[in-house]
């Protein structure tokens, strides 16, 4: 098996990078890296580039990597080298800050209509570089299923305040259930309420997005 995947992944300078749960990722001399399906997936890098794009086009904030090429074999894209949200646990460096950010982040791609579809999980999807969140792998993101990437997230924190900055149980813990009420009015429809809960949470406020000639 050695004897056969080594001269694969070496071949014209293709360095296996990472595996997926769908694909396989290659990193190319220039930096670049390279999405491509396993046999036995249903994953199709044109959805993937489409979503990509749509968010590239629609989106003022760098929310996911460039888009290079693609076909129906595979996605180039940019590489995002940032650390991810299992690092910044690791090392301990998930901060206010981040979690802040990140919640931010999520609120925009529901506000895009693109919902990610594994961000309950953002261990090694979601990466923090510098004052952007870049989420990676859309290769199960939909436009048409209704956006929870505010919610999963935010019950991501809730579940992990244990491990995020001093303070943050506390407040989890003294809210005595007001900050699921929360959430569950947000799912119901009313975008203001992911603002009450950054809130409740400590998150400075981020200025909201104004409509046409607001
Ligand atoms: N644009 C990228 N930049 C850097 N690393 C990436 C990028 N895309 C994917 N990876 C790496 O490859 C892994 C698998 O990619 P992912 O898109 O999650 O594949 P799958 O759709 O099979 O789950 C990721 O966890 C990450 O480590
Ligand atoms: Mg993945």
């Amino acid at each position: 098996m050695r004897m056969w995947l080594k001269p694969f992944v070496d071949l014209d300078g293709l360095r296996l990078l990472d595996r997926g749960t769908d694909a396989l990722v290659f990193l190319e001399r220039g930096g670049t890296v390279i999405k491509v399906p396993r046999l036995d997936s249903n994953y199709s890098p044109l959805h993937e580039a489409r979503v990509l794009l749509r968010l590239q086009y629609t989106s003022r904030r760098r929310l996911a990597p460039r888009v290079f090429s693609y076909n129906p074999y595979y996605l180039r894209m940019e590489r995002i080298a940032c650390p991810s949200v299992d690092q910044l646990l690791e090392q301990g460096h998930m901060d206010r800050r981040s979690v802040c950010l990140m919640l931010e982040a999520a609120l925009e791609l529901d506000r895009l209509g693109i919902d990610h579809g594994e961000v309950a999980r953002p261990h090694k999807h979601v990466r923090i570089c510098g004052e952007d969140v870049v989420f990676i792998d859309f290769g199960r993101a939909s436009t048409r299923r209704r956006p929870r990437n505010f919610t999963s997230l935010a019950s991501f924190v809730l579940t992990h305040s244990h491990v995020l900055w001093k303070g943050l149980e506390n407040r989890v813990w003294s809210s005595g259930g007001e900050l699921l009420g929360i959430l569950r009015n947000y799912k119901k429809g009313d975008p203001g309420q992911a603002y009450a809960f950054l809130e409740a949470i400590g998150c400075p406020l981020p200025e909201k997005e104004s409509g046409p000639g607001g």
